[in-house]
């Protein structure tokens, strides 16, 4: 009985200790992503994977993937940078991953596909107004 206490110990540390490292990773890609420039490309390798092909979204055992098709949330083109740049819930921040432009462009194409349509485009410059404050570790 005490090992299994012991057991169950030992796995809330594993997935705490896993969760942070998960999200502390974000930054350490940074070489992998850095030829990826078009939109797309960044979507299907960066987002894809969590909010699934045409940004159509999963929900189900205890995941949820918030649709970016046809969300109105993506109206507002800093609303969808802060979101990229700062992370959100259970979603990693990419302000180290990726540079202005890649930000602008992964921004800029979701919002203007899966049913979104709004061309209203968001800048590079916009987005390095936006960028949080970072400690030296990252800068
Ligand atoms: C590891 C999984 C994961 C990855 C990778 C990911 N997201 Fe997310 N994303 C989420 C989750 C989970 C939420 C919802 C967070 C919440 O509601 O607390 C979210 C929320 C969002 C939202 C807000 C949607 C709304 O309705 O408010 C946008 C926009 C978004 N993600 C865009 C992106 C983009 C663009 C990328 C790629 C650069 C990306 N996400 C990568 C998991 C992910």
């Amino acid at each position: 009985m005490r090992n299994l206490y012991f057991y169950a110990v030992f796995l809330l540390f594993l997935v705490l200790t896993s969760t942070v490292t998960w999200a502390d990773s974000s930054g350490k890609i940074t070489g992998k992503t850095e030829s990826l420039s078009d939109g797309a490309d960044i979507y299907k390798h960066i987002c894809q994977s969590c909010h699934m092909s045409y940004g159509k979204g999963a929900e189900g055992a205890g995941a949820r993937f918030p649709a970016l098709a046809k969300n109105p949330k993506l109206q507002s083109g800093e609303y969808v940078a802060s979101v990229v740049l700062n992370g959100m819930g259970t979603m990693p921040w990419f302000a180290v991953t990726l540079n202005d432009q890649q930000v602008a462009n992964v921004v800029n194409y979701i919002r203007t596909h899966f049913d979104n349509h709004y061309t209203n485009a968001i800048k590079p410059d916009t987005v390095m107004m936006m960028r949080p404050h970072l400690t030296e570790e990252y800068e």
